[in-house]
C-alpha cells in the first residue's frame, strides 16, 4: 500500500496546475488555425466548416470538442470565434447554477457569437433542458409562475454556435451530444509537434533554446501543450540561475531532473501507481474503482487526467476486467517482469 499523501493539486505535469491559467499562457495561445500547432484532423475539418458557414453568411453549427485537458479546447474555440469573425462568450458546466444563469447568457449573445461551456458534462438535467430549444430552433421555453396559474413563454435568442467541451463524448447525455453538428476528438501531441510548440512559446517569451533542448522539454511533457509550455518556463529559471542561460539538451535534462520529472514525462504520482498495481495487484488487472481506493484518488481523475499518457505510450492497458501494467513498463521501473504482459506496444 502506498503510506505517504500525494500532493496531487500541485503536480507540476499535472494538465490543471492549480486551476490556473496565468497570463503567459494567454500570450502564448495561437490565434488563427495556421498558427496552431497538431491536431490535424480537427483543424482540416473546422477550416472546411468556417469556410462555408462564412461562405453562405450562417453561424457555424455547434461544435463539441473532446479529449483529455490541456489539449487546447479553449484554444481552439478563441480560433473559431476569431475566424468567424464574431465574439466569444466563456463559461463552463459548474458555474451555470440554475436556468435563469443560462438564459441570463443566451440573452445577452449577439448575433453569431461563440459561447464555450468547458467541461459542458456536468451541466444540470435542468439546465440542459433550457439548452436543447436553444441549440435547435433558437429559443427558449420559460415557465413563469407556478401551479395551475404557470404559463409558458416562447423567447428568441441569437444565432449563436455553443462550443462545448468535454473530457470523454461518452459522458454526456445522448440528447445533448445529438444536437452537435460537428464532433471533433483532440489527440495528444507528438513530441515532434510538442517542440515546435515549445519553439514557438520560446520565441514569444524571448527565452532562448536550441531544438534538442525544445525536444528535451517536449518528451517528457506527456503529449501536452499546457505541460510543455510550464516546463519551459520552469526549465528557463533554472537555466538562468545554474547554467549560462540557454536551454539546451544538458541543461533542460539536468533542470527536468531536479523537477523529478523522468525521460518519459512520468513522475512520482505515475511511478506509484504503476507500483501500486504491480506490488498490490500482481501487475493487474485491477479495476478502476479499486485502484482508486488504493491511491486515494476518484476514478475520474485517474482516467481523464492520468491515464491517457499512461496508455499512449504503452505502459498501461485498459482490458475487460481491470487495468494491467505493461512489460514495457516493468522494464522503465526497473522491476523484474512477472510474465503478465497487458499487451500492447510503445508508440515511441
Ligand atoms: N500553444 C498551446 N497550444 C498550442 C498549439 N496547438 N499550437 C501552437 N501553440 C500552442
Amino acid at each position: 500500500m502506498i503510506e505517504q499523501e500525494m500532493d496531487f493539486e500541485n503536480r507540476i505535469v499535472s494538465p490543471d496546475f492549480n486551476g490556473a491559467q496565468d497570463e503567459a499562457e494567454l500570450t502564448l495561445r495561437p490565434k488563427s488555425l495556421t498558427e496552431y500547432i497538431g491536431q490535424d484532423k480537427a483543424k482540416e475539418n473546422l477550416n472546411i466548416y468556417i469556410t462555408a458557414a462564412k461562405q453562405r453568411g450562417e453561424s457555424l453549427d455547434h461544435v463539441l470538442l473532446y479529449g483529455p485537458p490541456g489539449l487546447g479546447k479553449t484554444t481552439l474555440a478563441g480560433i473559431i470565434a476569431r475566424e468567424m469573425g464574431v465574439n466569444l462568450r466563456v463559461t463552463s458546466g459548474p458555474a451555470i447554477e440554475k436556468q435563469g444563469d443560462l438564459v441570463a447568457i443566451l440573452t445577452s449573445l449577439e448575433e453569431g457569437d461563440v459561447l464555450f461551456i468547458d467541461e459542458i458534462h456536468r451541466l444540470s438535467r435542468n439546465v440542459e433542458e433550457i439548452l436543447y430549444p436553444a441549440m435547435e430552433d433558437f429559443s427558449l421555453d420559460i415557465i413563469i409562475g407556478k401551479g395551475p396559474s404557470a404559463r409558458s413563454i416562447r423567447l428568441d435568442v441569437p444565432h449563436f454556435t455553443l462550443v462545448g467541451a468535454t473530457t470523454r463524448s461518452g459522458q454526456l447525455t445522448a440528447p445533448l451530444r445529438d444536437r452537435f453538428g460537428v464532433l471533433l476528438r483532440l489527440e495528444l501531441y507528438t513530441p515532434e509537434q510538442l517542440a515546435q510548440i515549445v519553439m514557438r512559446s520560446a520565441g514569444i517569451l524571448g527565452i532562448a533554446i536550441d531544438r534538442d533542448g525544445a525536444l528535451e522539454i517536449a518528451s517528457r511533457s506527456r503529449g501536452t501543450p499546457r505541460i510543455a509550455n510550464r516546463l519551459l518556463k520552469r526549465v528557463r529559471d533554472i537555466a538562468q540561475v545554474r547554467f549560462d542561460g540557454v536551454i539546451n539538451e544538458k541543461t533542460a535534462s539536468a533542470a527536468l531532473s531536479l523537477f523529478e520529472i523522468d525521460e518519459l514525462g512520468l513522475d512520482d504520482f505515475d511511478r506509484r501507481m504503476l507500483e501500486t498495481i504491480i506490488t498490490n495487484y500482481n501487475g493487474g488487472p485491477v479495476g478502476l474503482d479499486t485502484l482508486a481506493a488504493a491511491i486515494g484518488e476518484e476514478a475520474i481523475t485517474i482516467e481523464d487526467v492520468y491515464e491517457p499518457y499512461l496508455l499512449q505510450i504503452g505502459f498501461l492497458t485498459r482490458t475487460a476486467r481491470g487495468r494491467c501494467v505493461t512489460k514495457l513498463a516493468f522494464e522503465h521501473l526497473g522491476i523484474p517482469f512477472n510474465g503478465k504482459d497487458g499487451g500492447q506496444q510503445s508508440i515511441f
